[in-house]
């Protein structure tokens, strides 16, 4: 039986939690006590609003899949970013609700699918092995984040989108600003409105003179009426930034995470299997669980769930980094384990707007993560775990930097 809540609490805690500083790979030690009191719980967010906050797994779930909730910052109740100023929230289909977030969606379904993804694995092998090769042929100790783990997704992308090769530089260049933590918004506006524009001109040029590729597949749309000008370039960018800085951090968290369990690192390096290559990747998404402000929502609806009602109007986070840490479906839940099979985690969402990108991610992390521990068999923290800066206060949980040496 679920437990229930009785009403908001005398005390109501803030959110983001923080985390403890000995476990920089664990979520917030007060998420785990929220859990295990119960599925749900109110939180106050920084503007004083006091969202509910669901820490279980099957709640969370349910309520993700559950179509009276919207993804519209503009909804009543949306639990809102610190440091956001609503814009991101305009950025396609991700905060819209069905029918039109469906609408625009299953545009660009297709090239996601499993077999054109598999199709690119030659070239991302390709993408990884050079950055490998720069690497090797260049300083030691480096910066694995702006050496490796940054321009791997953003070449990706290029390959994805069809961004010529001549203007990979000013691609890489602008979304490493629109991702660097140290920028100023000035900067990262500055950097996110050269992309934009960059996109729209690649748009214009693909209606004139269409490729086979998705970003030709998007300008399609401008002329048949299904899409403006201005929505083929917001989908375009949403595709890049959701794909680049989570990407990243997983390559770069993920080989943190790694040197600290050599004994996973081990398995992972000295393997052949495919398959315990995919298994890896899928407990390392569990287990980091880098998308740690939650998956945010506005009720439209009452909803009854563990024993509550959740009530029109108000505004519900799905905190999914603790409930892919939830025992009643993982055991062990906070030890790494690669062979488990993590395949239920809700790294990538769950629900109408669940993770589009997934199959690239996947493959992109499969390739990263067996290749390049065996061509650098011994890398290794070029500086003591305490002294790495972790993302806490960004919008995407990793590191700023991952000095490396071997
Ligand atoms: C490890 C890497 C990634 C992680 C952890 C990740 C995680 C997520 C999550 C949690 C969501 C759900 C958001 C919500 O429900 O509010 C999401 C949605 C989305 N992701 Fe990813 N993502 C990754 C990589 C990618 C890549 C490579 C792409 C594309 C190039 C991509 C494109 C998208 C898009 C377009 C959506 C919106 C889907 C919708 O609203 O229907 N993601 N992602």
């Amino acid at each position: 039986m679920a437990d229930t809540v009785t009403g908001p609490r005398p005390e109501v805690p803030d959110f983001p939690m923080e985390r403890s500083a000995r476990c920089p790979f664990d979520p917030p030690p007060g998420l785990r006590k929220l859990q295990e009191e119960g599925p749900l719980a109110k939180v106050r967010l920084w503007d004083g609003t006091e969202p509910w906050l669901v820490t279980r797994y099957a709640e969370q779930r349910a309520i993700l899949g559950d179509a009276r909730v919207s993804a519209d910052t503009d909804q009543p109740g949306y639990p809102p970013k610190a440091g956001s100023d609503g814009s991101e929230g305009k950025l396609g289909f991700i905060m819209m609700d069905d029918p039109e977030h469906a609408r625009l969606r299953r545009m660009v379904t297709a090239p996601f699918a499993i077999k054109k993804i598999e199709a690119m694995r030659p070239a991302v092998q390709k993408i990884v092995d050079d950055l490998i090769d720069g690497l090797l042929a260049g300083p030691n100790p480096v910066d694995l984040v702006e050496a490796f783990a940054l321009p791997v997704p953003s070449l990706v992308i290029c390959e994805l989108l069809g961004v010529p090769y001549e203007d990979h530089e000013l691609f890489q260049e602008n979304t490493k600003t629109m991702v660097r933590s140290t920028a100023t918004p000035e900067e990262r506006g500055a950097a996110t409105r050269e992309m934009a524009g960059y996109l729209a001109g690649q748009i214009t040029k693909r209606l004139a003179e269409p490729q086979d590729d998705l970003l030709s597949s998007i300008a399609g749309r401008v002329p048949t009426g299904e899409l403006t000008h201005r929505q083929a370039t917001e989908m375009a960018l949403l595709l890049l930034i959701a794909g680049h800085e989570t990407t990243a951090n997983m390559v770069a968290l993920g080989t943190a995470a790694l040197l600290q369990h050599p004994d996973q690192l081990a398995l992972l390096r000295e393997t052949d299997d495919p398959k315990l290559v995919a298994s890896a990747v899928e407990e390392l998404l569990r287990y980091l669980h880098i998308t740690h402000l939650g998956r945010r929502r506005a009720v439209t609806e009452d909803i009854e769930i563990g024993g509550q009602v959740i009530k029109a109007g108000e505004g519900v986070i799905m905190v999914n980094e603790i409930g892919n840490r939830d025992p009643e479906v993982f055991a062990d839940p906070d030890r790494l384990d690669i062979t488990r099979d993590a395949r239920r985690h809700v790294a990538f969402g769950f629900g109408i707007h669940q993770c589009l990108g997934q199959p690239l991610a996947r493959m992109e992390l499969q390739v990263v993560y067996s290749t390049l521990y065996k061509r650098i068999p011994t890398l290794k923290l070029a500086c003591a775990l305490e002294d790495v800066k972790f993302k806490n206060d960004a919008f995407i949980y990793g590191v700023h930097e991952l000095p490396v040496a071997w």
